[in-house]
């Protein structure tokens, strides 16, 4: 069987284009492949934060994945698992400078504050360490992390070549439909926590009455004709791809003659998808002890998956 990681940054709260792009195909793999979740919060270290905010949005995190189904995996928090900074160390020490300054998000990000941390340009190591640690095949992500993959890849390849066959070279997967979910107020940028607009981004937790709302107030255009255009028609392509990945029906089934009517059936989709993930959700955060014991054995299981290959690592790189 293929082994499986990905993880999830709690810099927000999580959204319906995290939900489609990565949660939903990451629920999927877990009949097939042996997989591994996580809720990545040192990676959200790299940008300002708030320390009490991050540890409430962490928990929130691990609570909404179980809830949309991540509850057949292990599952734990980062940070609760050392080897992970201590191999993003050692890919570090791999990686170049050029490499990582000419990462897009690092661009992107790094181009919009006046104080960059230096966390945000080795991100692509600690995620590479995410990754290594648990000698994943495949990655499920959406199409913004191809690139960190791709360079997970390279250093993998390289650290084998330099220091001999330690780890296992990495593929990501992409969903079919939804790879990149756009804000529905911008369509032509990416849904995110800190991408888009808030009016654009429908939470996982957002009551139906606001994703109501949002989905009708989506910017479509001046034509009124329902086609699945993404250059020339962004906002209702979007709509489109949210309807289908909602429903699981093909984009080329869903005929709709005016804007409103597709706005309306897309709302109704995308209700009746959050709608068990908010009820499952109240349920779990309701038992808070729970949750808390869950994750500390997940931390122990993963420290003990990983314990192996961390040392090989080290010394394969000539540590004692
Ligand atoms: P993050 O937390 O920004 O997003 C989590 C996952 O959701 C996907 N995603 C989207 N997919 C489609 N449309 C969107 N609008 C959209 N927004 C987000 C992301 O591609 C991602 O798969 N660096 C990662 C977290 C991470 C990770 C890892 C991922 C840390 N270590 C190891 C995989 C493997 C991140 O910031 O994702």
């Amino acid at each position: 069987t293929k082994r499986v990681f990905s993880a999830f940054k709690p810099t927000g709260r999580l959204t319906l284009g995290n939900l489609l792009g990565a949660i939903m195909p990451a629920v999927r793999l877990q009949d097939e492949a042996d997989c591994v979740y996580a809720v990545a919060d040192l990676h959200a270290l790299t940008i300002k934060h708030d320390p009490e905010r991050l540890r409430v949005r962490t928990r929130e995190a691990a609570a909404l994945l179980l809830a949309c189904g991540l509850d057949r995996s292990l599952l734990y928090v980062q940070s609760q698992v050392p080897a992970h900074t201590e191999l993003a160390y050692l890919l570090e020490s791999t990686a170049h400078f050029g490499e990582m300054r000419r990462m897009i998000q690092f661009r992107e990000k790094s181009a919009r504050q006046e104080e960059v941390r230096l966390s945000l340009l080795t991100y692509p190591a600690l995620m590479a360490a995410d990754i290594l640690l648990h000698r994943a095949d495949l990655v499920p992500v959406g199409e913004d992390q191809r690139q960190h993959v791709e360079l997970t890849r390279d250093l993998a390849l390289r650290f084998n070549r330099l220091y001999g066959e330690t780890f296992t070279v990495p593929e990501a997967v992409h969903p079919p439909l939804a790879a990149r979910v756009m804000d529905l107020t911008e369509p032509t940028s990416k849904m995110g926590k800190s991408d888009g607009s808030d009016a654009g981004t429908v939470y996982l937790l957002d009551p139906p009455a606001d994703v109501h709302r949002k989905v009708m107030r989506a910017l479509t255009d001046s034509e009124a004709e329902v086609r699945h255009d993404p250059e020339g028609k962004p906002g209702v392509s979007n709509l489109l791809t949210v309807l289908a990945a909602c429903t699981g029906k093909p984009v080329g089934s869903l005929g709709y003659d005016t804007y409103g009517a597709l706005k309306r059936a897309t709302a109704e989709a995308v209700v009746e998808t959050l709608r068990p993930v908010r009820e499952r959700y109240a349920e779990l955060s309701a038992d808070q002890g729970e949750l808390s014991r869950l994750l500390a054995a997940g931390a122990a299981r993963a420290a003990e998956r990983t314990s192996g290959l961390l040392t090989a690592a080290k010394r394969a790189i000539g540590l004692p």
